[in-house]
């Protein structure tokens, strides 16, 4: 069942505590575009630091890689995504707003996975005649046909006029890992890398979805983080399976239970691919299991397909075996933006406290946009603020901190508690006398002494840095 109540206190907090802001709001907003604000930027480099340490830093058989969003237009007619990257969408006559057919057909139990545009519209006219559908949004059951809708993002690079012509097309990247393959001779060729190795990269990628307003799950801009696993077809079980295990535990690894995971067998597959899985995340406020991240046996059609459309030979050389192939590819492909909201959506916890209600974002304290807030007791005391400064001065060194001395303690409490910070330290009036500090914690609420000296090594052993 859908939190509808849940979803609208994630909306209101992430705008009012400047995590999330719909983009270009003064102007009335853009449908499904999103901006970060500053707590939302740091959560944001928080989740991405914590993918990029465990696939590029802890491994010493992958690579990193930032490869441009503009490509070669024939990038995109090799990976077939020109041709055939569309979903079907259904428009309401009356409230102009636009759905997804394939969503409304699941609804009803009926899968329209790689199914053509005939099948989808019979589907769709039977639950038409038995009354069964109307506009998600109006109600009204004045329904187009379904028709297909491409999600490339075109755009147009030294053209004179702003007229798209076929000549000077080019696409936002649709999805990271096209760049990975694109720079798979490069990386062999620099880096003197053998078989198995993977490319790893984050970055932005364009979709012109249809919006089914799930505030930032679906966006028509977000960002990727993919890595690409180049191996011998040989081991691709092995290999697999060891990164559905590795990408399984990460999760697990940041704070969210295992019973709100849920693994997803996808049974119709490309022609190319040998498994694909997705790790799915309970998303109390959407209403139940979700994709968040893609793990996928694509076979070697990616090189064959750039090898062919662009006659440079991607073939590998085994010189031990002296065996000569196409890489088979395991991706790890997950979306930067919707972990981010899993976070938020895992985190989000209302307390009773007597009469008050606690709002409380509990995230993996290493996650937490600020790690420590220094308060001094009053702010009317120029010693208590000096010894608090100096306190912060020497944390934000190796911390995201934050120095706050406005409102009564429990108010600063109440703000940090809402955008998750797991310690406040406070200078009081013993402080200037015995040279301790209160930390009170975020979770537990408990508040405990410590020396001012020993400060940092009390936060080493909690935060990672
Ligand atoms: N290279 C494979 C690929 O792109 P995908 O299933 O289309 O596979 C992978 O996307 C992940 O990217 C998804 O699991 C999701 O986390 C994220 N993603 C895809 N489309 C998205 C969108 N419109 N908004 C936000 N995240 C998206």
């Amino acid at each position: 069942m859908i939190e509808q109540n849940k979803m609208e206190k994630i909306v209101s907090l992430c705008k009012r505590r400047g995590f999330v802001f719909p983009s270009s709001e003064i102007y009335g907003g853009l449908a499904a575009i999103y901006d970060y604000g500053h707590y939302g930027a740091l959560l944001k480099n928080n989740i991405r630091d914590a993918w990029w340490k465990h696939m590029v830093q802890l491994r010493s058989d992958i690579i990193g890689l930032d490869s441009a969003i503009f490509m070669h237009p024939t990038t995109w007619i090799a990976s077939g995504h020109v041709g055939n990257f569309m979903d079907p969408q259904i428009d309401c006559r009356k409230c102009k707003n636009r759905m997804r057919a394939d969503h409304i057909l699941e609804e009803h139990g009926i899968s329209a996975d790689k199914q053509p545009i005939e099948f989808i519209n019979e589907q769709i006219n039977k639950l038409r005649e038995e009354k069964k559908i109307k506009c998600q949004f109006c109600g009204s059951t004045d329904l187009t046909q379904a028709r297909v809708f491409s999600l490339m993002v075109k755009s147009n690079l030294g053209s004179p006029t702003e007229e798209l012509s076929e000549e000077n097309v080019v696409y936002l990247r649709p999805e990271t890992c096209g760049g990975i393959y694109l720079n798979y001779k490069n990386t062999v060729d620099s880096m003197r890398v053998k078989l198995p190795f993977g490319i790893a990269q984050i970055g932005k990628a364009f979709r012109n979805e249809i919006v089914a307003r799930q505030f930032i799950f679906r966006t028509r801009e977000f960002e990727q983080m993919e890595m690409q696993y180049f191996l011998h077809p040989s081991i691709m079980k092995e290999k697999y399976e060891m990164w559905k295990e590795l990408r399984w535990k990460w999760y697990l690894e940041y704070g969210i239970p295992k019973e709100k995971l849920n693994w997803y067998k996808h049974e119709k597959l490309a022609h190319y691919a040998s498994e694909a899985y997705d790790i799915e995340y309970k998303f109390e406020s959407l209403g139940g299991f979700k994709e968040v991240e893609g793990i996928h046996a694509r076979g070697d059609w990616d090189l064959s397909q750039h090898s062919k459309f662009s006659g440079i030979d991607l073939t590998y050389f085994d010189q031990e075996k002296e065996e000569k192939f196409i890489p088979h590819i395991a991706e790890t492909s997950v979306g930067l933006n919707r972990l981010f909201f899993m976070f938020i959506d895992n985190a989000f916890t209302e307390e009773k406290i007597d009469d008050e209600t606690r709002t409380v974002l509990k995230f993996n304290k290493n996650l937490a946009p600020i790690k420590i807030a220094v308060f001094p007791l009053l702010k009317n005391k120029p010693e208590l603020v000096a010894k608090a400064k100096e306190i912060y001065d020497s944390l934000k060194i190796n911390y995201m901190c934050e120095f706050d001395d406005n409102g009564n303690i429990g108010k600063r409490y109440r703000r940090q508690d809402e955008i998750g910070t797991p310690y406040c330290v406070t200078v009081d009036f013993d402080s200037l006398e015995d040279k301790k500090v209160t930390i009170r914690d975020r979770d537990t609420m408990q508040q405990e002494r410590v020396e001012i000296e020993k400060l940092e090594e009390w936060m080493k052993d909690k935060l990672a840095f």
